[in-house]
């Protein structure tokens, strides 16, 4: 199998001219690379490539059906309109319920905004906040997104790592990198890419911090129910001292992941009145309110029957299983142990430290798709999805360890391709 290295090698930076006349920010902002993957399995499938994607960062059920009515309901009507841009009152409803419901804690319509997915949500908070050259702390290894929104605002994204080499973060170490630059901390839990669930003892820390130090601490809860082995979510409310409109609390959330609606781009912000306003007004300069029609969708999967979000919790607590088995079992690889989300990031540095170099290698001799861990922030690993099927999460790991490890057996078949190794 030979592989088009233009479909999949072109470096983010490459495709910028340096001599054309482009901005700074534009500039600075890398491609997104889990797009880029999604992109790349879709042309190959398309030529009828044989592709594992466990790169992917969606889960393959079906969108509730109570989504899908209440949107057909809204086009049937053939009155599709601008929205505010802050949502429609239903969907500012339905987020205040799911508030009430899923964090113990009554809000008011001028607490939220619905935007065009939680990374729009993000966004214009960032947006809302941020000065050039303040700086945003996250712990890494950290999704994607994160520095690149910080760079889109003029701003420095400041990744801190465990210093103890474990995936939780500590408060030591984030202090240690506080300056009078910081204006806000990002914090997602069960995170991406390493499926780690914080401690209350580290929410409550970190809540007690921000508040004594007044800088902003963003919650990004887009996995919050998705959790295993026996975990509950947290809500953050329930270790804030004073009121919602004397915090810096914004708590982000969305459809994609626990609704499997990530087509359906709906997310939202919960946060003080004075910043909702101002997360407002930017939006409604950027992309005026979401579509009403999605928002309607979404407002269905809210206020529908919810046993789909735990279904899926359940199917994905399965998948991890049975990766973490295959993952244990393949000498060499350091998975580490999820509590949530649908990932399984481990560490493939034995067989290569560069990620870029492993995930295109694997692409190329075996075709899958895998994250590298230098796009999180932690380069000699891998993120592994859970989204797929057992069969797809099986023969994904089982076509990695034929060509990493050298004890497996000289020849593959995939389908009636045998593939024969040939750089071990
Ligand atoms: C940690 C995290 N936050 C936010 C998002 C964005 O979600 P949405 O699809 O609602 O924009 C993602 C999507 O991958 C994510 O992993």
């Amino acid at each position: 199998m030979h592989l088009n290295w233009e479909i999949v090698s072109r470096s983010k930076k490459s495709n910028i001219k340096t001599n054309m006349s482009l901005s700074l920010i534009g500039r600075a902002v890398a491609e997104s690379v889990t797009l880029k993957l999604n992109e790349t399995a879709a042309i190959l499938r398309a030529k009828g490539e044989p592709v594992i994607h466990l790169g992917i960062g969606e889960p393959k059920s079906k969108a509730p059906l109570d989504a899908i009515t209440a949107a057909a309901a809204v086009l049937n009507t053939g009155d599709v309109r601008y929205t505010p841009a802050d949502g429609t009152p239903a969907m500012k409803q339905a987020i205040i319920r799911y508030t009430a419901d899923f964090y113990k804690r009554m809000v008011e319509p001028g607490n939220v905004i619905a935007s065009s997915g939680a990374k729009q949500s993000l966004m214009v908070a960032l947006q809302a906040i941020l000065n050039p050259q303040d700086e945003v702390i996250f712990p890494a290894p950290y999704w994607v997104s994160y520095p690149e929104m910080v760079k889109l605002c003029g701003a420095v994204p400041v990744p801190v790592l465990p210093e103890d080499g474990t995936f939780y973060p500590r408060m030591e170490d984030i202090e240690r990198n506080v300056t009078s630059y910081t204006k806000a901390i990002i914090i997602n839990s069960p995170n991406n890419p390493t499926g780690v669930v914080y401690s209350e003892d580290f929410i409550t820390e970190i809540i007690e911090f921000c508040e004594k130090k007044n800088i902003y601490l963003i919650m990004d809860d887009i996995y919050n129910r998705l959790l295993f082995n026996g975990k509950k979510p947290l809500s953050c409310y329930d270790y804030l001292k004073g009121s919602i409109e004397d915090s810096k609390i914004i708590v982000i959330n969305g459809v994609s992941k626990l609704y499997a609606m990530t087509g359906f781009r709906i997310g939202w912000a919960v946060a003080n009145k004075k910043l909702i306003k101002v997360m407002t007004n930017i939006q409604g300069h950027q992309t005026s309110g979401p579509s009403v029609v999605l928002q309607a969708a979404a407002v269905g999967a809210i206020n529908g029957i919810q046993s789909c979000v735990d279904s899926l919790a359940m199917t994905l607590e399965n998948n991890t299983r049975v990766m973490m088995e295959q993952l244990n079992a393949f000498e060499g690889v350091r998975p580490n142990k999820p509590d949530g989300a649908f990932y399984c990031f481990a560490d493939f540095s034995h067989y290569e430290k560069d990620s870029a170099k492993l995930a295109y290698f694997l692409l190329d001799k075996v075709r899958v798709i895998t994250v590298p861990g230098k796009e999180f922030g932690l380069d000699g690993h891998l993120r592994l999805s859970t989204c797929g099927s057992i069969k797809e999460i099986t023969q994904g790991i089982e076509r990695i360890k034929w060509a990493l490890d050298p004890n497996s057996p000289n020849e593959l078949y995939i389908g009636e391709r045998k593939l024969t190794r040939d750089w071990i």
